[in-house]
């Protein structure tokens, strides 16, 4: 009977076990690398991390981890990576913040299988196989979003640039002339709900360069007033425009993005 019982134990750990030894996918574009627990645990370059405070465990922790640098090689400061965990979530993390590394460091914790990291809690679970986690993540102002665990993959994303080459303005430009500024208002806050020369991903508002641009049919008054408060130039109950107060848009901000919008009316691409 014992015996038996043990038996039982000894496979219940048989199959828990693979739970933990684990494969790490990183995808920058250029052909898909997998890493095991076993892979990165024996790397010349794993270093114990302390991490006085930890997101995910909220409190100290110590990990066996790999500068997550060296991992991603090939990765551009411009790039996006998503960080995908095991359960969905995605994060998307600016590569500039892990390859550039001016002030805080992103680790790959590796949890080994024979030391296994503290449950979360019940409905979490266990953090590993991977996490993300960063030593003196204040100076860059990494923020709690950035701190991936139950890490399943990294994978490059391709920049709005590759997937939308129609919204960029004249590459000629400087990069901090207001055109370009503009266009970085735009991608901000207006791109996630209107399409501009018939690109972009959003299905809500109407598209703001084709067949005519706002700028060629709104008087700039109105049409600035119209940003801060939709209901300002039309008013109707279904309207679903929100307005852009000083705090989400500065005065600064909209020039710019009215001088983008004023540039990609002369820069008009027809489906
Ligand atoms: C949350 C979604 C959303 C965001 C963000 C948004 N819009 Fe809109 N926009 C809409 C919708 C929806 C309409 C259609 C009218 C309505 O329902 O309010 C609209 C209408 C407009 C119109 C009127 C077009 C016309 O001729 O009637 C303009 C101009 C416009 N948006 C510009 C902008 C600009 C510039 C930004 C960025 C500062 C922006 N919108 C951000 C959803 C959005």
């Amino acid at each position: 009977m014992i015996r038996a019982l043990r038996r039982l134990c000894l496979l219940a750990l048989w199959l828990a076990l693979p739970l933990h030894a684990a494969d790490l996918v990183i995808d920058l574009g250029h052909g898909t690398k997998t890493y095991t627990t076993a892979q990165l645990l024996a790397r010349s370059d794993a270093r114990d991390v302390t991490i006085p405070a930890d997101v995910a465990f909220k409190r100290a922790m110590r990990y066996r981890a790999v500068p997550l640098k060296a991992l991603l090689d090939g990765a551009s400061p411009g790039d996006t990576l998503q960080f995908v965990a095991s359960d969905g979530f995605a994060a998307q993390i600016s590569a500039a913040l892990i390859v550039r590394a001016q002030g805080s460091q992103a680790w790959l914790a590796v949890e080994d299988p024979t030391h296994p990291w503290p449950t979360l809690d019940e409905i979490k679970g266990d953090a590993g196989p991977f996490y993300v986690v960063w030593t003196d993540p204040e100076a860059m102002k990494i923020g709690p979003e950035q701190w991936p665990f139950q890490l399943a993959s990294i994978r490059r994303q391709p920049s709005v640039a590759e997937r939308f080459p129609a919204i960029l303005p004249d590459p000629a430009l400087k990069a901090d002339s207001p055109v370009q500024r503009g266009f970085v208002v735009f991608q901000h806050t207006c791109f996630a709900c209107h399409t501009l020369n018939g690109q972009g991903d959003a299905k809500l508002g109407p598209d703001l360069n084709i067949p005519h641009s706002p700028t060629e049919y709104l008087r700039e008054d109105l049409f600035r007033a119209y940003i801060r408060d939709p209901q300002a130039l039309r008013h109707w109950p279904q309207a679903r425009m929100p307005g852009f107060d000083r705090k989400a848009l500065s005065d600064q901000d909209l020039d710019d993005l009215l001088t983008y919008l004023r540039h990609m009316a002369g820069r008009k691409v027809q489906p």
